[in-house]
């Protein structure tokens, strides 16, 4: 018989992403779990991750989590699906008693949302690239059809505020035309910055489009976790978020809580 810890720990989760996008799993975070503190880091400074080499980001990856560590965190949140791809294993390995856990491209529910759906996978180009990602696209080629869609320069678009919707309208036209005569049931955000432009992705598909993101999932594990381990912050703390950026420019963390209440 399993007999769960009993322990609670108060110290605060660490969520990082290559810039403001991982907010929209942080949103889902605090939704779950509204009694942890959180401390959120966006590499701002150095987004887009999608489009370096995997050792780049890896290397940055692991800056954002000694940055985090710095904190005296009691788990990590990899709020990235391309840091997730490039670096969770490697993290995992060389801090074997943290708790880090990913985002992934929600595929499997994307899948199973209707029978055999055509489904477009928006995400970055290195996301795309890594090997986890084609094995599960394999896995589950049998229950749909799957399109991917790397979307280079999305994340500078969304990373400068969303103000421009003139602009991202634009590019997204012009990204997504080629997918709209024969439009898909179901359309996967596997970036964790594409939920923020979700209500402009939804005027060029049909209404009854599902959309899918990772961050619940990724939500529901973290819970699991930290039950598991006797990390749950005691029932009686108040949460809360505090918001840290690699980018020095005194607008950036006022565009974090505002992505943060946006979502
Ligand atoms: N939010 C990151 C993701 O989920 C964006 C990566 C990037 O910076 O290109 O993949």
């Amino acid at each position: 018989m399993h007999i769960g810890h009993t322990n609670t720990d108060s110290r605060p989760i660490g969520v990082f992403d290559s810039g403001v996008g991982g907010i929209s799993v942080l949103k889902a975070l605090v939704q779950r779990l509204p009694n942890e503190r959180f401390i959120y880091y966006g590499d701002s400074a150095n987004a887009p991750y999608g489009v370096k080499s995997r050792e780049e980001i890896l290397s940055l990856s692991r800056s954002a989590l000694n940055k985090l560590l710095s904190f005296d965190v009691k788990a990590v949140v990899i709020a990235c699906n391309t840091a997730t791809a490039a670096a969770a294993e490697v993290l995992r390995a060389e801090h074997e008693d943290l708790p880090i856990l990913g985002v992934e491209p929600a595929i499997r529910p994307a899948a199973l949302c209707g029978k055999h759906p055509t489904v477009l996978i928006m995400a970055t180009p290195m996301t795309l690239k890594m090997d986890k990602f084609k094995t599960l696209e394999k896995e589950l080629s049998d229950l749909a059809e799957f399109v991917t869609l790397p979307c280079p320069g999305l994340v500078e678009l969304i990373e400068q505020g969303l103000d421009d919707q003139e602009m991202l309208c634009a590019f997204l036209q012009e990204l997504l035309a080629p997918h709209l005569k024969n439009p898909p049931k179901a359309v996967v955000l596997g970036c964790t910055h594409y939920p923020f432009i979700k209500p402009l992705l939804k005027r060029f598909f049909p209404e009854d489009t599902a959309f899918f993101d990772g961050a619940e999932g990724t939500a529901r594990q973290l819970e699991k976790r930290l039950c598991e381990e006797g990390l749950c912050a005691p029932k009686e703390n108040a949460g809360g978020v505090r918001f840290l950026s690699s980018k020095q420019d005194g607008q950036a963390l006022f565009t974090m809580e505002r992505f943060f209440k946006s979502i």
